[in-house]
């Protein structure tokens, strides 16, 4: 029987603490209900001295978001109670934003809390370039990165939000994301799991994922292996999204992922070109 002290409630102190153990220092924010976390945590760096107050970062978590936001101005589907939405700013680096290397870092970080969390280390996740995570064909994960330079009188900063869809949505997943979106547990599966956790499974999956993040940030652990070895792109077809034109209907070849995580694509006159910005999607039906 799951009592209500086992729900996967989640519990900023707790997430706190735990970082704290692992040296970690960040300053937090909790919403039940917001507009974006990216827009609170761009608001916090503002206020912010990540030097002064000697902190590694600033998390914000919300249970819910109303206007969570995508990529290229989508919006991203975050309703209540089973969904991960979390944005964490780190300082500013020109190094960090240089290419795609801080979303890479942030899609292989996800992936291997995931796999090692939920799936007992077996590789199940896939990172479709540049940071979607995706399970079984479906995108359970999406990052959505953005730079505030420093200015005048401010330190600027990173802010890395990450939106997982945990488990089965109660309302359902709207019927024009249903191919594309997924989760990762089902209800049912999801009552078994939460017997499985200290502490509930999005509370251990927010520590692990920053834990990981702030490694390869920190240390410049090699990140690069995981994500190549990740790819679910390599060897497809792709249509080329630029972002000045959404409906270029161009294909391309994925040849490689190269080291600082580019996707190397081969066009069908034999030119190839390495893509450092921009998204792709798989042709459906393979040549
Ligand atoms: C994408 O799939 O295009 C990126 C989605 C990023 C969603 C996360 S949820 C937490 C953070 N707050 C937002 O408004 N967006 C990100």
């Amino acid at each position: 029987m799951i009592n209500e002290s086992m729900m996967d409630n989640l519990d900023i102190d707790w997430i706190k603490n735990r970082l704290k153990i692992n040296g970690i220092n960040i300053c937090t924010l909790y919403y039940a209900e917001t507009g974006s976390t990216n827009e609170d945590a761009a608001r916090e760096i503002k206020k912010m001295d990540f030097l002064k107050n000697a902190l590694d970062g600033i998390l914000v978590i919300a249970d819910k978001q109303n206007s969570g936001r995508g990529r290229k101005g989508r919006s991203f589907f975050s309703p209540e109670g089973t969904g991960l939405y979390m944005s964490l700013a780190v300082p500013y680096s020109e190094e960090l934003i240089k290419t795609v290397k801080v979303t890479s870092i942030a899609a292989v970080a996800v992936a291997e809390a995931i796999d090692e969390l939920i799936f007992e280390n077996k590789n199940v996740t896939g990172i479709k370039w540049v940071n979607d995570i995706y399970i079984y064909e479906k995108k359970i994960c999406g990052i959505l990165t953005e730079a505030f330079m420093p200015e005048k009188e401010r330190a600027g900063g990173v802010v890395i939000g990450i939106g997982i869809n945990v488990y089965e949505p109660l309302c359902g997943i709207p019927n024009d994301l249903k191919n594309k979106a997924g989760y990762i547990l089902t209800k049912e599966a999801g009552e078994i799991n939460i017997l499985k956790y200290e502490h509930g499974l999005r509370n251990s999956l927010a520590v692990s994922i920053i834990r990981k993040l702030l490694g390869y940030i920190r240390i410049n652990e090699n990140y690069y292996d995981i994500y190549k070895q990740k790819s679910i792109l390599i060897g497809k077809y792709v249509y080329i999204n630029s972002y000045k034109d959404d409906n270029n209907n161009e294909t391309a070849l994925v040849m490689d992922i190269d080291p600082e995580c580019r996707l190397a694509v081969q066009y069908d006159d034999g030119s190839i070109e390495a893509l450092s910005s921009g998204e792709v999607s798989v042709v459906k039906k393979q040549m």
